[in-house]
């Protein structure tokens, strides 16, 4: 998930007083004030503790305390005995996200405060903090096929997201010989209505599940493209549909090559197939994020750039390209082979 209000964004005289072993008590009275909805209580208006205690939820003996310490922090300001949000709020808390985003952002983040209670254990043990804390929970894909909330806030939340993504891939991806893309996992649609903008004479489909599929069609028709963007309902594991000269698989996470070549065999001859990857395609180390990554493991991983080009490979098509789009994200892309037919020869 993206991070937007970074610590070097708070006021300096803050940061001064925040040290490295209680700094989480800042950031959870953050997720506390987003999961009360108390930024959004007070968009556009200043109101008394009292009126914010109301309005949120929050009992009266804390609420004062509480409200000022988020002041302290630079995320309120208060004048009198009124409140209102900071300019920080205004533009990385409300601004940047939808509501959506925000019930699965602070979800997660209290999740992540819950599963590091037991991290000793974790790492000497290399038992799941899941398992430990008795706290098994649904894969994300088993969750938007069956929970229609956590499915409309989860592809809100990944509209938001991956909005800057789409624009890059709709420079980078040329398309000006192809009609019909199917986007494979699309999701809200993000990445198709970039992709359709910059290609007037493309038209996609996004194949998901259902419970996608509605939230998708809502945001399709928001975006007024419901004539070059359709929905269908679908399983990729089960079927990819033929019709199409692109399919298009991006950030689903890992791909079997059964799918690849069921793709591979719904594609016309020198049909397109379009894959992301993150970059450098071979890591010298491990990033950082790579141990919460491994710890957390909420989000289906994905595959390494030379295991999806192994995978295209295996699945039979050819000139398979990677190309960074930006800093850390690249585009692969392989073509089934246009296969000259043979003459038969004449008796
Ligand atoms: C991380 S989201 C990415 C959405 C979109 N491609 C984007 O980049 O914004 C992955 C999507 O893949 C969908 N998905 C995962 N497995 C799928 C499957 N077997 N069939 C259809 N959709 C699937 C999920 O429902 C989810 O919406």
């Amino acid at each position: 998930m993206k991070r937007e209000l970074t610590l070097n964004k708070l006021p300096a005289k803050v940061l001064a007083q925040l040290d490295l072993e209680t700094v989480f008590i800042a950031s959870r009275c953050a997720i506390a004030a987003e999961r009360l909805q108390v930024f959004r209580k007070l968009d556009g208006k200043e109101l008394s503790a009292a009126q914010i205690a109301q309005r949120a939820g929050i009992h009266r003996k804390h609420c004062e305390p509480f409200l000022n310490y988020l002041v302290f922090l630079g995320l309120l300001k208060k004048r009198g005995n009124l409140y209102r949000n900071s300019q920080l709020v205004i533009k990385h808390f409300l601004k940047a996200r939808s509501i959506d985003w925000t019930r699965l952002w602070s979800y997660e983040c209290v999740r992540d405060f819950e599963a590091l209670t037991v991290m000793e254990e974790v790492i000497s043990t290399g038992r799941g903090w899941r398992k430990i804390l008795g706290k098994e929970r649904k894969t994300d894909y088993e969750l938007v096929q069956e929970d229609r909330q956590w499915a409309r806030d989860f592809t809100y939340a990944l509209y938001d997201y991956d909005r800057p993504n789409a624009e890059i891939l709709a420079r980078n991806l040329e398309l000006s010989n192809y009609r019909k893309l199917l986007d494979v996992g699309g999701g809200s649609g993000v990445m198709s209505f970039a992709l359709v903008r910059a290609n007037p004479k493309l038209t996609t489909c996004i194949l998901e599940y259902p419970l996608v599929c509605e939230v998708a069609n809502e945001i399709i028709r928001k975006e007024r493209l419901s004539r070059r963007v359709k929905t269908l309902a679908g399983d990729m594991n089960k079927a990819i549909p033929r019709g199409f000269d692109v399919i298009m698989f991006w950030n689903i996470g890992f791909i079997t090559t059964q799918v690849m070549k069921m793709a591979y065999r719904s594609l016309p001859e020198g049909g397109m197939v379009v894959r992301n990857c993150s970059l450098p395609l071979k890591p010298k180390t491990l990033p950082p994020s790579a141990f919460l990554h491994g710890y957390l493991s909420v989000r289906p991983q994905g595959q390494s750039g030379p295991d999806i080009i192994k995978s295209l490979e295996d699945a039979s098509f050819t000139a398979v390209k990677c190309r960074q789009i930006s800093k850390n994200l690249g585009v692969i892309t392989a073509h089934k082979r246009n296969i000259r037919k043979r003459r038969v020869p004449e008796r």
